[in-house]
């Protein structure tokens, strides 16, 4: 979906869309597509790439905040439709953009406590959330899915450490608040679409993630002891091209260390960083050898950086 067809439906233009966010078009899931359809595929993807079949995945975490039911969880749905045995599956919702390097940092633990292999989703349907009127966040979300599997021992990338955070006192600057025990579904909220409600407080939300993200990359740099001219990619969460930049420049990485492609998928929440590495993966932009160093933020307020050796 283009800016132009967004611009049909509600009052924006490419020109805004383009110079404040950096994005030109966005994928949404078919009518009949949900979660679980795109999870699947991105499974089914990552398990083929790592030559491993349904029966050599021994847990699944899938993380997403557009989960296919209410309960129970898409990750025990996403076990059934891929064949696996009878593993433990759970979902790590809620955790908005920052959610998938949330899951790698939980399953590098379940790892290290049990040698196993850990397929880790990040998916979002975004489109069935927002409110296809609000052109203040409409505009900025598209659909996604993307996945890994980790294991012990050496596979193509080691993953080096991964550092998490939270402020749960900004909660409030990114908040979808109808449909919990707080503000239960009613007849008047549905009629009102209180449940695609998105509350962003869209430049408070911009100077934190840009904060936060480039702080925690330098940190986690500094603790795995390797220094930024190491870093042969920077995978950081793309919500917006101006956030991007504006981390490059505060790391004074160049371009073209700086992963990108905001501008064709718009922010596919926890899908983001998984579709950004997938990508560059098979754009080649990734070489045995390369340190390449991932970082999210979201809703929460979460944020995470991820260091793996290639
Ligand atoms: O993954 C986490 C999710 N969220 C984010 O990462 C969002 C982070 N924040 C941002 O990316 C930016 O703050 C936005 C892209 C959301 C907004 O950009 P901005 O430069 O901070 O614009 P603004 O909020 O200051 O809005 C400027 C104007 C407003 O009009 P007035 O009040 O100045 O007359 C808005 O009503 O732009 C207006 N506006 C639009 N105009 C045309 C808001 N949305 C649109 C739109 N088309 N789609």
């Amino acid at each position: 979906m283009t800016n132009d067809d967004w611009s049909a439906l509600v009052d924006t233009t490419d020109e805004w869309i383009t110079t404040r966010t950096g994005i030109k078009e966005r994928r949404f899931a078919a009518d009949d597509q949900s979660t679980l359809d795109l999870s699947e595929q991105a499974a089914l993807r990552a398990m083929g790439d790592a030559g491993l079949s349904a029966d050599d995945i021994d847990e699944i975490i899938l993380a997403t905040d557009t989960p296919e039911l209410y309960t129970p969880d898409t990750a025990s749905l996403l076990q059934d439709r891929l064949g696996c045995r009878t593993i433990p599956t759970y979902d790590l919702g809620g955790s908005g953009c920052a959610g998938w390097i949330q899951a790698i940092d939980v399953a590098r633990s379940r790892i290290a406590f049990e040698p196993k292999n850990i397929l880790v989703v990040g998916v979002e349907l975004i489109s069935r959330l927002i409110s296809w009127e609000d052109r203040a966040t409409c505009v900025l979300f598209g659909d996604g899915a993307g996945a890994i599997v980790m294991g012990p021992g050496t596979g193509k990338a080691t993953l080096v450490d991964v550092i998490s955070g939270t402020d749960g006192s900004k909660a409030d600057i990114l908040t979808l608040q109808t449909g919990g025990t707080r503000h239960p579904f009613t007849v008047e909220s549905a009629a009102a679409g209180d449940h695609q409600r998105l509350d962003m407080k869209g430049s408070e939300v911009f100077r934190e993630a840009v904060r936060r993200m480039s702080s925690v990359t330098l940190e986690l740099l500094e603790r795995i002891d390797r220094p930024l001219g190491e870093v042969a990619l920077l995978i950081p969460h793309q919500a917006n091209k101006r956030i991007i930049d504006a981390i490059g420049h505060k790391l004074g990485l160049s371009e073209d260390k700086v992963f990108v492609n905001v501008d064709r998928y718009g922010n596919t929440g926890s899908a983001t960083v998984p579709l950004g590495l997938w990508e560059a993966y098979g754009e080649s932009r990734i070489q045995p050898g390369d340190l390449v160093v991932l970082t999210a933020f979201g809703a929460g307020f979460h944020w995470a950086s991820a260091a793996m050796q290639f």
